[in-house]
């Protein structure tokens, strides 16, 4: 994001913001992919040898999946309708690894019938479905048991996965479970992976690390007993700075968590996957929307703009932190909270904000909003949903 001439400039390309705006008719996510592709490649090189499969979840725009299929991604999905999304986008099922805690028996059908690379799995109780149905179809499923260190990570505690109290994985104390249902099922499962996913917007590696030392005995151990365990899927969940964007410090956080997950999982010899999602497109994102009124009350002035928790929920959900600029700056500021129009006062993108002086008509630009804006966007109040556009 950079000012030319006081107008708003957006991604590698410094693509100028208000020519998108010429004939806007509702809110608009922009996604710039010579962005996604540097970022890709740059984690990528960062994590050499590790197959990436992006988190479908993150941003399932389907140019946003070709392009990164087109770099070598594969797809983490979490439901059929993710399957059919990849599938539609150009990823073969070898693509495609299966997460996911409530997978029913048609989604689970379905995978088997199309032939996903992986399914990863987080009950016993999905062990056996799987097992069942992979059997009546005489097929044999690949199957990853997603592992839960009991772990914690310092984030939002709704996106921490990785707790005993988290409905995500399987305790450790589960193992001998497991594997007692892996070989009665012998010849409908074969265990491909294990599989860890911490949370999302790590910023920091303490229990990472922990869970890759756990996870790693889990593997050696497992290892003896299933001969064809050959693969450790160490998840998503690097975070990026959304307050101020930060490349340099992203940078160093990325090489840092790379050359952990390298320390302790190299010798293992085995395939790596991740499953990145924000990392990949958070800063790849804009969500371009219009002011509708300036709204002056004894207490506050408000910026009501034609999109708000209906298209990005995160600020509200989260208490995520977007920084908003003006798709023109007036150079004169003031305090404000930029508002949507929807009936629930959680309904803000910020609040007590220092931004430039706007008014009706004029074009906020709500940045880094490409992960987890579009995919968790509603029809609430029956509001239409935001269009998207590639540059
Ligand atoms: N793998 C699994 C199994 C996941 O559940 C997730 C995210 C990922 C990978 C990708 O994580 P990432 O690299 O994007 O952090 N809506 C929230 C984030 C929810 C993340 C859910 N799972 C937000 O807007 O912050």
């Amino acid at each position: 994001m950079e000012y030319i001439n006081n107008e708003l400039h957006f991604g590698p390309e410094k693509k100028n913001l208000s020519s998108l705006v010429a004939n806007y008719v509702r809110p608009i996510y922009v996604y710039d992919l010579s962005f996604i592709k540097s970022r890709f490649k740059q984690m990528a090189e960062a994590l050499a040898g590790v197959r990436l499969y992006f988190a479908v979840k993150a941003n399932p725009n389907p140019q946003v999946l070709q392009c990164l299929k087109s770099l070598g991604a594969g797809a983490d999905v979490v439901s059929l309708g993710e399957i059919k999304r990849a599938l539609e986008s150009g990823f073969a099922p070898e693509d495609i690894v299966y997460s996911g805690v409530g997978k029913t028996k048609h989604e689970i059908t379905e995978a088997l019938k199309l032939g996903v690379l992986q399914i990863n799995v987080e009950s016993l109780q999905e062990l056996q479905r799987i097992g069942e149905i992979a059997e009546k179809m005489g097929k044999k499923a690949h199957v990853a048991l997603r592992l839960n260190p009991d772990v914690s990570i310092q984030t939002h505690p709704y996106i921490a996965t990785g707790l005993r109290d988290n409905k995500f994985g399987m305790e450790l104390s589960m193992i001998p479970d497991l594997s007692a249902c892996l070989k009665k099922y012998a010849q409908s499962l074969e265990l491909v992976g294990v599989s860890l996913h911490l949370g999302s917007q790590m910023m920091e590696f303490s229990g990472y690390q922990e869970a890759l030392v756990k996870l790693k005995e889990s593997y050696q151990s497992l290892k003896k007993d299933f001969p064809t365990l050959r693969r450790f899927d160490f998840g998503g969940g690097l975070g990026v700075v959304y307050e101020k964007q930060d490349l340099a410090l992203e940078s160093r956080l990325l090489a840092e968590y790379a050359g952990i997950t390298k320390g302790i999982l190299s010798d293992l010899n085995c395939e790596l996957q991740s499953e990145p999602g924000r990392w990949l497109v958070a800063h790849a994102g804009v969500l371009l929307t219009q002011v509708q009124y300036v709204k002056k009350t004894s207490a506050k002035t408000f910026v009501i703009v034609d999109s708000g928790m209906n298209h990005l929920i995160r600020p509200s959900l989260y208490e995520a932190e977007h920084q908003i600029l003006p798709l023109v700056k007036s150079g004169k500021m003031t305090t404000c909270d930029v508002v949507g129009p929807i009936c629930e006062s959680s309904d803000f993108f910020v609040k007590d904000y220092s931004l430039d002086q706007v008014q009706e008509g004029d074009f906020l630009a709500v940045t880094d909003s490409g992960a987890y804006g579009y995919s968790m966007a509603s029809t609430y109040n029956l509001q239409e949903l935001p269009l998207e556009i590639c540059i």
